[in-house]
């Protein structure tokens, strides 16, 4: 598994907010939609292109376009609906399936209650949106529904991740690439990343207790 962390300024700046635990919902959401950008940006990479040609104001221009229908994006709910804010902008014909993988907050268990992944969808690369890769249960999870379901190949782009997810995503999905804005240094009795950014959830959607 290719392990990415993006050091890339604007990404770190947008990190810089999530992680500030006085950054209220608004800013938050904002951060977030701009974290998911600039990692679909690296993430992207490599996608094929197809050749055509325009009329500029002053001449004809080859171009290379996104080849149509190339990629599925599936954002995790809920959180992952933060990241898609900012990256469906840039692909505003993409596919978009949604998967929703709830952890037990007792036992920290993934167990999948939603799931629209349409049959078009296989074949094409996915880009899976989820800002925390804590455990790795609910991206292992959704990674193994999206394997089952025939993708291409599959991107799981987060903002902040554990060793412990990453090593359970590595082990089992080898060849799932990552990419990260961050890799912390582990995880509390609750799971949660340390230092991370909190429930990233709660904070997109203005739901903390
Ligand atoms: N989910 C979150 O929102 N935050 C964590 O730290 C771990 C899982």
């Amino acid at each position: 598994m290719g392990l990415h962390v993006i050091e890339h300024p604007l990404l770190q700046d947008a990190l810089a907010v999530l992680r500030d635990r006085s950054t209220g919902t608004a800013a938050f959401r904002a951060a977030l939609a701009r974290a998911g950008a600039l990692l679909f940006q690296e993430a992207s990479a490599g996608l094929p292109t197809e050749a055509g040609s325009v009329e500029t104001p002053l001449g004809r221009a080859e171009v290379r376009r996104l080849r149509p229908g190339v990629l599925t994006l599936v954002p995790v709910l809920r959180a992952g609906l933060g990241m898609l804010e900012g990256v469906l902008p840039m692909v505003p014909g993409a596919r978009v399936a949604h998967v929703g993988v709830r952890r037990d907050e007792e036992t920290a268990e993934p167990s999948e209650y939603y799931r629209n992944l349409p049959a078009s969808a296989a074949g094409t690369v996915a880009f899976v949106l989820d800002p925390m890769l804590a455990t790795g249960g609910t991206l292992l999870e959704t990674v193994g529904i999206l394997d089952a379901a025939g993708m291409a190949e599959i991107r799981v782009l987060s903002v902040v991740a554990a060793p412990e997810g990453v090593r359970a995503l590595r082990g089992a999905f080898p060849e799932v690439e990552v990419f990260l804005a961050a890799l912390d240094g582990g995880l509390d009795a609750r799971k949660y990343i340390l230092p991370g950014l909190g429930d990233a959830g709660d904070r997109c959607f203005g739901t903390e207790p």
